[in-house]
């Protein structure tokens, strides 16, 4: 998608090096950083440079690629790997990309390594992209069918940051919304802020300004009176992990905001590609939930008049607080899964008639 009138992906790598856009700087700074090492690339995916499942999974793959470009040497290879699983604990598109490519590098030649991981890691990317196009050609149909029924402007409702830059290119939740825009019919986003990190605010706002789509920021506890005033047509999320029952793992307050959807008989729908799909574990209660440095609570992070970036204490010294950062929204809430092969339910049988791996 656009910054500034200029198509970008996320993520891709050029002149030997894996080149990223920082988001710890947006919306403030655009910063293309580059990732030379592993390390480099350890670090990106820790400090949230690059966050969102699809972007994680993809930084991984690439990971990968600048592991080989140091060393080739199978235990460098497996221990790089290794740091790379447990970067980040939720989202399961990163232990799929390093296990995909892990796959496809076994018996390949040690001179072939580098080009043959380069070539998986391009795939894994691009293969997102036509994910997250086919999840927006899916979701446009359900933006129809409201818009057809009320004639009036669509109202969605989104939390966290599920677009474009948490992806390759699209976004999971935004894509319905950027094919819908496309399309000409008229759309309005409620942007969740998404404390503590305000991805929300700080991204896909962002990002959807740089589309020309008409947006609003509320705090993360204003969406409950918006759906009893009737101000939300349907809400679409992304998702970190989502089971082969349904449930579905996402950013802190997630939860919340499906119980207020069904209360108030409006859709709740999770957008998501196949590589987000967590086939083993069955009770949500064994995914691992990141709980990340509880100074992303106590401290907030601006701009000031002389355009530095800021970053000041907003609790009592002594306070203590903590930081988990996903919750999990069981099955029965969610209205529909939108995945790149279609719609389907949030449950084994729905996922089973999508996809044949169950
Ligand atoms: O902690 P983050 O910013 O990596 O969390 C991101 C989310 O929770 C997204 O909603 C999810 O990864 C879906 S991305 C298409």
């Amino acid at each position: 998608m656009r910054i500034n009138g200029k198509k970008y992906r996320t993520i891709w790598y050029e002149d030997d090096v894996v080149k990223i856009i920082d988001q710890t700087k947006l919306p403030h700074q655009f910063i293309i950083k580059d990732l030379k090492t592993i390390k480099d690339a350890v670090k990106a995916i820790k400090t949230m440079e690059v966050r969102g499942a699809p972007l994680i999974g993809g930084t991984a793959a690439y990971g990968i690629v600048l592991a080989i470009q140091e060393n080739k040497n199978l235990d460098f290879i497996k221990k790089s790997s290794e740091e790379l699983v447990n970067s980040r604990p939720t989202a399961i598109n990163l232990q799929w990309a390093v296990h995909r490519m892990n796959n496809r590098l076994s018996f390949v030649k040690s001179d072939e390594l580098l080009d043959v991981a380069l070539k998986e890691a391009k795939l894994i990317c691009d293969e997102d992209v036509k994910f997250c196009e086919n999840i927006g050609f899916n979701g446009l149909k359900i933006i129809e069918e409201i818009y057809n029924k009320n004639n009036k402007t669509v109202n969605i409702l989104t939390h966290c940051n599920a677009g474009w830059l948490a992806t390759i290119d699209w976004g999971t939740a935004t894509s319905p919304i950027y094919h819908a825009h496309k399309k000409g019919i008229p759309i309005h986003v409620w942007v969740d802020e998404t404390r503590p990190r305000n991805q929300g605010a700080n991204l896909t706002s962002y990002e959807l300004n740089e589309e020309n789509i008409p947006n609003t920021i509320i705090a993360d506890n204003t969406g409950g009176i918006l759906m009893q005033r009737g101000e939300v047509d349907m809400c679409i999320v992304g998702t970190d992990r989502t089971l082969s029952t349904g449930d579905v793992c996402n950013k802190i307050g997630t939860y919340l905001k499906a119980l207020a959807a069904f209360d108030n008989n409006i859709p709740f729908y999770v957008a998501l590609p196949s590589s987000t799909i967590d086939w083993d574990i069955k009770d949500y209660k064994k995914i691992p939930i990141e709980e990340r440095d509880s100074m992303e609570l106590s401290h907030i992070e601006g701009i000031d008049e002389q355009n530095n970036i800021k970053r000041v204490l907003i609790y009592p010294k002594k306070s203590k607080s903590i930081n988990l950062a996903f919750d999990i929204t069981p099955a029965k809430y969610v209205t529909g899964l939108i995945t790149e092969k279609g719609i389907c339910k949030a449950s084994i049988n729905g996922l089973k008639q999508m996809f044949s791996k169950l």
